[in-house]
């Protein structure tokens, strides 16, 4: 078989005519995207295999993939297609919010998911993220993280069959359903990690296995150890005595890119949930997909072509179905995932931590820097923005950032872990320390937001600080995304200590069980359950009525206060009324002088309250308040 050619027009026939064999190539529609995508989708391959035998071959079958997966795409996802078409930003809308839960602790089942339909709807969901439901080793499967087979689900939470209904029926309510594709690695258990280690023709370099400890001890020169708690640096040793590369527990292996048969594999995978009804993919651990000798690999430019190469063959075969990129890395490296071309979605890791930054210091320099400098993305693109997910918190600021405000990037985050695990002197918050590395002094913290934020530990300010880190979370743009749960202030569950399987994760500690006792109390307001979803519930509410909350556009704004955070939302125009919201992180009320609120002319309106509000007097904040004001630039 011959090389990839530099130019795509001399494989196109080739390819296509190799394509035919496998797969009925008919559809003029999908003729059309062929045509249009193949070029692109060609330099990628030849970039990345253009040295590999089997290049021609391998296109060749990704092609037969996704005409066969568009020829067996259900008719409603189709009009799906369409709908992305005429409004590719739909995403962008002040009324996306996003809710993300494990099926088995939150529901049950996907039987449970579905019969919480309603309750998604009463709290204004439209997107909604089943973490991993697929086939995994019994006992630690890194809660699903560890992927035994991408097209069957967990039979002790449903089927492949159920979970295309409920798509559905999700679809019908106007929620996204939203699901992890876990491409870095699968489980031992899969079966191309069975035939891998057997030597299976076809199969043998689908992960990276090694002889001996030559090449491992030549990666580990350069590579994060991710989970030292689990095993030192990135290999593990099989039983026959080789090494696979094993980035996170040893239980889940690495895939090789550096095959074209590995992207083949997956891009099937992925056309085969694009059509169970997923619109949105999370893609996990993206930073790590390709490895080079000599580098982190960590975020190689190679890993950016990869991402760039699965979408060409989406827009072929599934054109409205999205990424959501999970990079936890420099925000630097954050921001490359972000475009049209890779991840039109992106967990914001940076906000999310130093909104925690923020309340544990009292000071929100370091946030209002990262707005005004880190949060503006390229067009048709969108954050994901969150208080705190099912992971741990990173303290991933860029040391370079912090040290302009003459902030130590090591002593902070040493400052705040101590912080947020409750070692520091009167702290409020009850987290637990996740993956520290005696060798490097890093670590991560883990725990509810209400624990975090101080509920657990009954401080008088527990329930304004949930309500004000969502507040924010909810006014800086793109899909604000619950932690279900969160929003009846469910606490730590410490329970997790005494199961062998997630006893070695304090990732466990923050995934409780259905609070359902705080979902009972949740119209309540002498509860405290009631308190967060009485406020949270409003602050829904008025986000869903403000247009200028839809996009992610953003300007800083100087409240004059070294307690207060602002910025603005714009409206249509520089003259056009704007949203300004103004929080205060600090424990005691902040006033806000009249000449700081001058260029905004005087009769304003708060929109969650629905009051009218005299900015010529200047404003009083309460310790952990916050504001969303409508207010009109002077002329
Ligand atoms: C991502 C997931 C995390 C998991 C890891 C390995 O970071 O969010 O929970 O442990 O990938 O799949």
């Amino acid at each position: 078989m011959p090389r990839l050619s530099a130019d795509s027009t001399s494989d196109i026939q080739e390819v296509l005519d190799l394509a035919r064999r496998d797969a009925t190539i008919y559809d003029p529609v999908f003729l059309n995207r062929f045509h249009a995508h193949f070029p692109t989708l060609h330099r990628l391959f030849f970039t990345l295999y253009g040295e590999r035998d089997d290049g021609v071959e391998q296109l060749s079958a990704v092609i037969a993939e996704a005409s066969a997966s568009w020829n067996a795409r259900p008719l409603e996802l189709r009009a799906r297609d369409d709908r992305s078409d005429v409004d590719p930003e739909w995403f962008q809308s002040e009324r996306m919010l996003g809710g993300v839960c494990y099926v088995d602790r939150y529901a049950g089942s996907l039987a449970g998911i579905r019969e919480k339909i309603p309750y998604f709807q009463e709290l204004g969901l439209s997107y909604l993220h089943l973490m991993p439901i697929f086939e995994s080793p019994e006992g630690n499967s890194d809660g699903g993280y560890a992927v035994s087979s991408y097209r069957r689900v967990d039979p002790r939470v449903g089927t492949m069959a159920e979970l295309a209904h409920l798509a559905t029926e999700l679809r019908a309510a106007d929620i996204s359903l939203v699901v992890d594709f876990i491409f870095n690695h699968t489980s031992n258990e899969h079966d191309w990690a069975r035939k891998a280690i057997a030597g299976e023709p076809g199969f043998e370099d689908f992960y990276l296995i090694y002889p001996d400890r030559t090449m491992p001890d030549a990666y580990e020169q350069t590579v994060r150890e991710i989970f030292p708690d689990d095993h030192p640096g990135a290999f593990v040793q099989l039983d026959d005595g080789r090494w696979i590369w094993a980035t996170f527990y040893h239980f889940q292996w690495d895939l090789n890119y550096a095959n074209p048969a590995v992207f083949r594999a997956m891009a099937g995978e992925m056309l085969f949930l694009a059509n169970q009804g997923v619109e949105i993919l999370r893609m996990d651990a993206v930073a790590f997909i390709w490895k080079r000798l000599g580098t982190p690999c960590e975020s190689l430019p190679e890993a950016h072509l990869l991402l760039r190469a699965f979408n060409e063959v989406l827009r072929m075969a599934a054109p409205c179905l999205l990424f959501k990129s999970e990079a936890i890395v420099h925000p630097d490296e954050v921001v490359e995932y972000i475009s049209l071309e890779e991840c039109q979605l992106s967990y914001n890791p940076l906000q999310m931590a130093l909104t925690w930054e923020a309340l544990a210091t009292r000071d929100p320099r370091l946030l209002q820097q990262a707005l005004e400098r880190r949060h503006a993305l390229p067009s048709g693109t969108s954050w994901v923005n969150y208080v705190r997910s099912h992971d741990d918190i990173g303290w991933t600021f860029a040391d370079e950032d912090a040290a302009e405000l003459g902030i130590h990037g090591y002593s902070h985050r040493r400052f705040l872990n101590d912080f947020f695990v409750g070692r520091a002197p009167g702290t409020f918050a009850r987290g637990v320390p996740f993956q520290e590395n005696p060798k490097t002094g890093d670590a991560r913290v883990t725990g509810t937001t209400a624990s975090l934020a101080g509920i657990e530990a009954d401080d008088a300010g527990g329930v304004d600080r949930v309500i004000l880190a969502h507040s924010i979370a909810l006014s800086t743009g793109g899909v604000p995304l619950i932690y279900l749960g969160d929003e009846v202030a469910q606490l730590n569950d410490y329970s997790y200590v005494v199961d062998p399987a997630t006893a070695d994760d304090s990732r466990w500690v923050h995934r409780p069980a259905n609070p359902a006792d705080r979902y009972a109390q949740r119209d309540d307001p002498a509860t405290v359950p009631g308190q967060v979803y009485g406020r949270l519930s409003a602050l829904i509410r008025a986000r869903r009525s403000t247009p200028e909350f839809a996009g992610n556009e953003l300007i800083g704004f100087d409240a004059h206060h070294p307690a207060v955070l602002g910025y603005q939302r714009p409206g249509a125009d520089a003259a056009s009324p704007c949203i300004l919201v103004l929080a205060n992180v600090g424990d005691d009320p902040a006033r806000i002088e009249p000449m700081t609120l001058s260029g905004f002319q005087g009769d304003a309106e708060d929109i969650v309250t629905k009051s009218p509000v005299d900015l010529t007097d200047g404003m009083t904040m309460p310790a952990h308040g916050f504001v969303w004001l409508r207010v009109t630039p002077v002329g």
